[in-house]
C-alpha cells in the first residue's frame, strides 16, 4: 500500500493567508496541517508516499524534506496546475504502479488516524472505499447517495441540490483499478477531473465501491472557521510545558506551553494556549484555544480563540477573537482622532470592524 497526498491547489478560500503560501502548511497548534496527515499515514504502517505539489512546491518540499523524520520515503509529483483530484491520480500513475493506495487530501484534518481504515481495506479489498460524514452544508462538498442497504449509488461534486447530507471526507482507498477510471474522465463544469466522477465511473462499470459513514471528528481546513476548530481540538489535549521565561507578575492558568526563548511579562494566559519559540507576550491577556507562532509580539493586547502565524505582531489591540493572523502581519490601534478606520487591505481581505 502506498499513499498519495495532495498538497497542490491554490487555496482561494484561505486568501489572503494562502496567496503566498501553501494552505497545507497553515499551522494547527503550531504544526502544519499536512504533518498530521503524514503522521497518520506513517502510523498506519505505510512507508511510501507520493506528494502531489503545484506552484507552492518549494515550500512544501522545504517543510517535509525526504520524509525520513516521519518514517516515510517521500517522492514529489509535480502537477502543472490544479486540474482536479482525479488528475492528481492520473499524474501519479507511474509512481503508484499496481499498488493499492490511500489518497489523502493534505488540507484535511482527521482525528483518530487512518490505521483501522487501512487494515480493513487490506482485508476486504473492494475497488474503492470512501469515507462519508453528515454535514450541514453538503453543497460545499462531494455528496454521496446511498441506497437502502447503504450501497453507494451516486456521487456528485458540490451539487446545487444535494441528494443527501453525506459529504466525502478527504481520505479515499483504492486498488489499482482506479487508474482505469481516471483516464476515461472529461473535465467537469469547473474544469477539473473530479474524483466523484471517477468513483461514479467505477460504480457504473460494476466495481465494488464501499462507504463508511464516520461520526468522528473531521475538518476540511480550507476555511478559517474550520482551522480554528481544528486548532481548538488539538489544544484540548496539549500538556503544559515551560521552556521560556515567565516573570513573577504573570499568571499562567491551565495548560500552557511556553516554548524556548519565549518571554511572558506582566500578562495573564489562560490555557490551553501555545506561545511559540522566541515570542514576546507583554502586558497582555491570552485566552483559551490560542496558538501563537514563533517570533511574534503580543503587546498591550487581548487575544483569544485565534491562530497567530510566525512573526506577526499585535500591539495595543483591545481584543482579538476568532481570528487567523498571517505571517509578518501587524495589528496596531488607530489614532484617536479623527474617528475613522485607516485600512491597507490586500485583495479579497475580509475585515469586521466594530462601529
Ligand atoms: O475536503 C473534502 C472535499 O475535498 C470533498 O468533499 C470533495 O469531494 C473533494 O473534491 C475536495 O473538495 P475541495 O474543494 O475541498 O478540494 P480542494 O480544491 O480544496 O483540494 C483538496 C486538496 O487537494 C488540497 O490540499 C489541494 C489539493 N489539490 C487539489 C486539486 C484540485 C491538488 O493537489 N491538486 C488539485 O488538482
Amino acid at each position: 500500500m502506498k499513499a498519495l497526498v495532495l498538497a497542490g491547489g491554490s487555496g482561494t478560500r484561505l486568501r489572503p493567508i494562502t496567496h503566498t503560501s501553501a494552505k497545507q502548511l497553515v499551522p494547527v497548534a503550531n504544526k502544519p496541517v499536512l504533518f498530521y496527515g503524514l503522521e497518520a499515514i506513517a502510523e498506519a504502517g505505510i512507508h511510501d508516499v507520493g506528494i502531489v505539489v503545484g506552484e507552492t512546491h518549494a515550500e512544501i518540499e522545504a517543510a517535509v524534506g525526504d520524509g525520513s523524520r516521519f518514517g516515510l520515503r517521500v517522492t514529489y509529483l509535480r502537477q502543472e496546475a490544479p486540474l482536479g483530484l482525479a488528475h492528481a491520480v492520473l499524474i501519479a500513475r507511474d509512481y503508484l504502479g499496481e499498488d493499492d493506495f490511500v489518497m489523502y487530501l493534505g488540507d484535511n484534518f482527521i482525528v483518530g488516524g487512518i490505521s483501522d481504515l487501512v487494515s480493513s481495506f487490506e482485508q476486504d479489498r473492494p475497488t474503492a472505499r470512501i469515507m462519508l460524514t453528515r454535514v450541514a452544508d453538503p453543497a460545499q462538498f462531494g455528496v454521496a447517495e446511498l441506497d437502502r442497504n447503504g450501497r453507494v449509488v451516486g456521487l456528485e461534486e458540490k451539487p446545487e441540490v444535494p441528494k443527501s447530507d453525506l459529504a466525502l471526507v478527504g481520505v479515499f482507498l483504492f486498488t489499482a483499478a482506479a487508474h482505469e477510471a481516471v483516464v476515461e474522465l472529461k473535465p467537469s463544469w469547473r474544469g477539473e477531473l473530479e474524483i466523484t466522477d471517477a468513483l461514479q465511473w467505477l460504480i457504473d462499470e460494476g466495481h465494488r465501491v464501499e462507504a463508511t459513514v464516520i461520526s468522528g471528528y473531521w475538518k476540511d481546513t480550507g476555511n478559517v472557521t474550520d482551522m480554528l476548530e481544528a486548532n481548538r481540538l488539538v489544544l484540548e489535549s496539549v500538556e503544559s510545558r515551560l521552556d521560556g521565561e515567565v516573570d513573577a507578575a504573570s499568571d499562567l492558568i491551565g495548560r500552557v506551553v511556553v516554548e524556548e526563548g519565549a518571554s511572558v511579562t506582566r500578562s495573564r494566559i489562560v490555557g490551553p494556549v501555545i506561545v511559540g519559540a522566541g515570542t514576546r507576550v507583554s502586558n497582555s491577556y491570552v485566552g483559551p484555544f490560542t496558538s501563537i507562532g514563533a517570533n511574534c509580539a503580543i503587546i498591550d493586547s487581548e487575544v483569544e480563540y485565534s491562530i497567530i502565524l510566525p512573526k506577526a505582531s499585535i500591539s495595543g489591540a483591545r481584543r482579538i477573537e476568532a481570528s487567523l493572523i498571517g505571517h509578518y502581519a501587524e495589528v496596531t490601534p488607530a489614532p484617536d482622532t479623527p474617528k475613522a478606520h485607516r485600512l491597507v487591505l490586500g485583495d479579497h481581505s475580509k475585515v469586521q470592524i466594530s462601529s
